[in-house]
């Protein structure tokens, strides 16, 4: 047993009063780059990022399995020169960008945390919680 993202990407309106605004479509570059936004779960502003995938839009945590730094070497790039994965400029651990699922690196068989995304004309949202709350986009 891993610890594999689902990689979902969600239809329009599937999260009803759940949603959080996030930002517009075309604010998300094309790989290598991604967008950077702050999402407060619990009170703790937490960065994270966005990125297109062959699978759709997908979220995450902008924190690595394995020492919790932020992932981007420059500021918005995300991904590996060949386009295929997204990697962490501290020590070069790989991901799956549709799942964050690592698969070579020191934190390999762990995941970044990926949050739930959808899609509503050219606006992008979040699932949210009680606790979580978009306050900044960056
Ligand atoms: S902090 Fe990401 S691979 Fe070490």
């Amino acid at each position: 047993m891993n610890e594999r993202g689902t990689g979902t990407c969600y239809p329009p309106n599937s999260f009803g009063s759940t949603a959080q605004y996030c930002c517009k479509l075309t604010d998300i570059p094309d790989p290598p780059d991604g967008h950077r936004f702050i999402i407060t779960i619990a009170t703790i502003p937490t960065n994270a990022f966005i990125v297109r995938t062959e699978n759709g839009l997908c979220a995450f945590i902008n924190r690595c399995a394995h020492h919790q730094l932020e992932l981007d070497w420059i500021e918005g790039k995300f991904f590996s020169h060949d386009l295929d994965h997204i990697i962490c400029s501290t020590h070069g651990a790989i991901f799956e960008p549709d799942t964050g699922f690592c698969v070579a690196g020191p934190c390999i068989g762990k995941s970044l945390k990926q949050l739930d995304v959808s899609v509503v004309g050219n606006k992008v949202f979040i699932r949210s919680s009680a606790t979580t709350k978009i306050t900044t986009r960056i």
